[in-house]
């Protein structure tokens, strides 16, 4: 049995490095702040209906089943069988199946859902998986009917970068720093920048996107900041987690990059550093609103 697909497993166990309490944490500190900021950009109102494009586990989806109000639905839609199967069983489990519909789709390619059929359409981090982001936009566009909303939420990874060699993840690894680059190394092959989607950015050209594909009324609102503290995480979860679903996580990238002597070597630097929360934090966050006009 091969189990659940990558996006499955992170979503449900590596992002929080298997940590139900990390996984709470994270959710009230900032999944649930964004939800809720992505729905009310959206400006729904009872008895509409959403699409939530690459759903993952529901997290927008089933906020918006709550303020939709009984008569209002909900298109779940990504390309993880296995996470659509997520959302119809928590969805069943609730009572709320006959108010929701699942569709197994690319962001750019949206066949299964009819021209100008959707008030809302909304993602959270989900345009940087997508290559071709203008056609999603123009996808997004075609679905919404006249005044309908596009409610988007993406990081802009290009913004946020690690801005110097000696740092790793945001820490600083000046001591070891030639066996940090290899493990960087590993990262960048496998998510080269300025061609891989999630790299190959910024806020612009989400707003380019966006007025190419017809849009009438945009707005993005982009939201930068550098801490120089990070959230103290206890080693062996770090070793559990990875920083997308397209990358091994710390432990398996260790094992792939450098002999276990070296690893060794590169985990006694890092670990203080990592259970203290000594390090960089830099993140670069954009909620696009856009209207049909
Ligand atoms: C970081 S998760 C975000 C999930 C969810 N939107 C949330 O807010 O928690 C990215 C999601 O996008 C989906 N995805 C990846 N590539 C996609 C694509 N080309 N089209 C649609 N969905 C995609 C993944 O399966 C995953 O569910």
């Amino acid at each position: 049995m091969a189990g659940p697909d990558r996006w499955h497993r992170w979503l449900l166990e590596v992002r929080f490095g298997g940590d139900a309490a990390a996984r709470e944490k994270d959710l009230a500190e900032f999944l649930y702040p964004v939800r809720d900021a992505v729905l009310d950009r959206a400006r729904l109102e009872p008895g509409q209906t959403l699409l939530d494009v690459g759903t993952g586990d529901g997290l927008i989806a089933f906020g918006a089943l709550e303020r939709l109000g009984p008569s209002g639905r909900v298109i779940f839609s990504d390309i993880s069988q296995d996470l659509l199967d997520h959302c119809r069983a928590a969805a069943s489990a609730e009572g709320l199946l006959d108010r929701c519909r699942f569709v197994l789709a690319p962001a750019d390619q949206l066949t299964a859902v009819p021209d100008a059929s959707v008030d809302a359409v909304t993602t959270r981090s989900v345009l940087i998986y997508v290559k071709d982001k203008a056609r999603a936009m123009r996808e997004f566009f075609r679905v919404l009917r006249p005044g309908g909303r596009a409610s988007l939420f993406e990081p802009v990874n290009v913004l946020m970068s690690d801005p110097g060699p000696g740092l790793f993840h945001g820490y600083d690894v000046t001591p070891v720093k030639a066996l940090a680059a290899r493990v960087q190394a590993l990262y960048v092959s496998i998510q080269p920048p300025g061609a891989d989607p999630m790299v190959d950015f910024d806020d612009r050209d989400l707003v380019r996107h966006a007025q190419d594909a017809g849009f009438s009324e945009i707005s993005l609102e982009l939201r930068v900041s550098v801490k120089n503290r990070k959230d103290p995480v206890p080693w062996e979860r770090f070793l559990r987690m990875s920083g997308n679903p397209l990358q091994p996580t710390f432990q398996e990238a260790l094992q792939q990059a450098l002999s276990t002597q070296e690893a060794g070597e590169l985990a006694r630097h890092l670990r203080p550093l990592v259970e203290s929360g000594t390090g960089l934090e830099r993140t670069a966050l954009a909620y696009l609103t856009a209207v049909k006009g």
